[in-house]
């Protein structure tokens, strides 16, 4: 419930507001965030992923100049039974070069001359004497980039490394793995990663990517979906425990969105990035029923089960109540002691959980809900779980959902709305009006279809009614947050990207200009506003932490208009302000081609006690105070 106390002047709000949704979609991870460059590491892609997919996809068979052999997938004696497929080269005649494979990663390997690079692979020689084998790097007309050697010795699956410095810088490379002895190896797990990933972690994150995210100062990051997390059918559900652990042991499985996932990018990555950049996790785990309940056929032909079955149940329960233990609880505990295991003894710190995402309330999802609710609420009063709406803005169906998390007195309701910019203008007081007796929101997924100007300006009015409503609207995330060029199954991103280059699209830009400018009690007398004229909005907010009050004005029109700001309700504040403008063209927007398109510009303004700020056209300013 919300802990708002009114007073003269304004309200408490969360310290929360603002902060980031990140899915598997559009190559948000494989292939995105996650640093791996080589595509079906563990040749467990298969035609359940695409039909046109299989366990050599992305693979090539390579044998240079007079060699010859073969090369087979496996599964007799796997890594780990988690991984099942492994690849068999057979070695009849070494030739110039030897008998290998080629990964082209995902649409190429991208290299910077001098960036080394951190190979491994599990093998095993499969023939009475060692297997040498070298690695390299080569660009499309066989020139080799980067080169190492290894010598595969074990009768039992061992793990080699390598690593390799490049002696030039290449778009588009390949890993070329060649067996330069006569005899048979298996391989599993082949993987390249640059030893800069973010903060340098292993299994870590594409450094510059990570960087973005980071530099939003995100109060929370919502992970891993979205439609992720329940799948399209049981088979594919989200399960954390399959996610976190050696990497040759977590379970691959066909991603909702028509592709690969490889988990590498697993649970504790995410809660390591979000401890390493400041951000509460925010896991949502699936209701235990999958696409909004239906059997997945809704969206993309999903034929899975609606839900799991109830004696099924308890044990689904357990897993949600393990991911708290494994999260929280002391490394002497069953699941601490697994996160200590991998790495990070102390706890996480884990608050809040999700459970279900845009599920459509049907009495199987109803009562999967409370079953998990009333289980982890007994054992975990200290988390708060945020329930959801449901899949629609408002309607019967909106309702319900509410009145569902209502009854059961659940803290937060997840909220998810995706519409026209002129819906967000129309609806800036949507959360006015919100019962505060009732659960607090949490408006998990929104965006106006769009990246343009127009779009990002009308999301930033927008973002100002929820601060003015940050007493019941505690948390909110703009979605999807990654998509990568030619891989997109949804258009309106908050960022694109391609293997070596990345644009912020305006509504980026608005994100962080909340993100990094968040407060935790919200003026209501500061910024003059006529509520008559939707094309403008304003807010102000104090952050606790430095002090600071910060302001920000919305002109969502063609033309210039004035706000009158009254700065009497402070003290002491320097005259001196920083400010950030955004402002351009209604239709401007970023391309990986043209990325500063439209792009923030930082000055500093003075301010008086009381004065008229002149919005430019079609822009977003924040205005950031000291208070001395
Ligand atoms: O953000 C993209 C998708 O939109 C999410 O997966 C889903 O929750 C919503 O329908």
């Amino acid at each position: 419930q919300s802990q708002t106390k009114k007073t003269e002047t304004g309200k408490k709000i969360s310290p929360y507001l603002f902060g980031l949704f990140f899915e598997d979609i559009n190559y948000a991870a494989d292939g995105g965030l996650y640093a791996e460059l080589i595509q079906n590491r563990s040749f467990e892609y298969s035609p359940t992923d695409r039909t046109d997919w299989h366990s050599l996809s992305f693979w090539e068979y390579t044998t240079p100049r007079y060699s010859y052999g073969s090369l087979n997938v496996e599964t007799s004696t796997p890594v780990h039974p988690n991984n099942p497929h492994y690849a068999v080269l057979n070695i009849e005649h070494v030739g110039e070069a030897g008998v290998g494979v080629k990964n082209h990663g995902f649409e190429n390997i991208v290299i910077k001359q001098g960036d080394k690079y951190s190979f491994s692979m599990f093998a095993r020689q499969l023939s009475s004497s060692p297997i040498a084998v070298t690695i390299s790097l080569q660009t499309p007309k066989g020139k080799v980039v980067a080169e190492s050697k290894i010598n595969v010795n074990t009768k039992d699956w061992n793990k080699y490394t390598a690593s390799l410095t490049a002696s030039a810088s290449n778009d588009s490379t390949s890993l070329v793995i060649l067996a330069t002895t006569k005899g048979k190896i298996a391989l599993d797990v082949v993987s390249l990663f640059p030893e800069k990933t973010f903060l340098n972690r292993q299994n870590g994150l594409r450094a510059d990517l990570a960087q973005l995210l980071a530099d939003m100062k995100p109060s929370f990051i919502r992970f891993p979906g979205g439609c992720l997390t329940h799948g399209d059918g049981l088979g594919n559900m989200y399960r954390w425990k399959n996610t976190v652990g050696p990497i040759e042991q977590r379970v691959e499985q066909k991603n909702i969105w028509g592709y690969h996932q490889t988990a590498g990018l697993g649970y504790y990555e995410y809660f390591q990035f979000c401890e390493d950049i400041g951000a509460k996790p925010l896991p949502v785990l699936p209701a235990a029923v999958s696409c909004q309940n239906s059997g997945g056929t809704w969206r993309i032909g999903g034929t899975g089960q609606k839900a799991l079955p109830m004696d099924e149940m308890q044990e689904y329960i357990q897993e949600v109540l393990d991911l708290i233990e494994w999260a929280n609880g002391p490394a002497t505990s069953t699941w601490g002691a697994k996160r200590a295991a991998a790495g990070h003894p102390q706890p996480f710190n884990l608050e809040f959980v999700g459970i279900g995402n845009e599920d459509k309330i049907t009495p199987e999802f109803e009562a999967r809900f409370k079953m998990i609710y009333d289980a982890v609420r007994a054992k975990h009063p200290e988390i708060t779980i945020i329930g959801t709406s449901g899949p629609f803005s408002d309607g019967e169906d909106f309702d319900k959902g509410w009145t569902v998390a209502s009854n059961s007195n659940v803290p937060m309701i997840d909220e998810h709305y995706y519409k026209e910019p002129k819906w967000f203008l129309s609806n800036l007081n949507r959360y006015d009006a919100y019962d505060r007796k009732k659960p607090g929101v949490y408006l998990g997924e929104y965006a106006s279809w769009g990246n343009k100007l127009y779009n990002a300006i009308a999301e930033a009015a927008y973002m100002t009614g929820l601060e003015r409503n940050g007493d019941i609207v505690r948390m909110a995330s703009y979605a999807p947050l990654l998509a990568k060029k030619n891989h997109t199954q949804w258009n309106t991103d908050m960022i694109f990207f391609d293997n070596s280059k990345i644009s912020l699209t305006p509504n980026y830009h608005v994100q962080k200009m909340f993100t990094t400018n968040q407060g935790d009690y919200y003026y209501d007398n500061v910024i003059a506003q006529n509520v008559k004229d939707t094309t403008l909005a304003a807010s102000c907010v104090k952050d606790s932490k430095t002090g600071d009050i910060i302001l920000k004005f919305v002109n969502n029109s063609n033309v210039a208009k004035s706000m009158k700001v009254n700065l009497s309700t402070f003290k002491n504040y320097m005259s001196s302000a920083a400010q950030i403008v955004l402002s351009g063209n209604a239709n401007a927007e970023n391309t990986l081609e043209h990325p500063q398109n439209i792009v923030p510009v930082y000055s500093t303004v003075n301010v008086n006690k009381v004065f008229d700020y002149p919005a430019p056209a079609m822009s977003l300013t924040v205005i950031r105070i000291k208070i001395l």
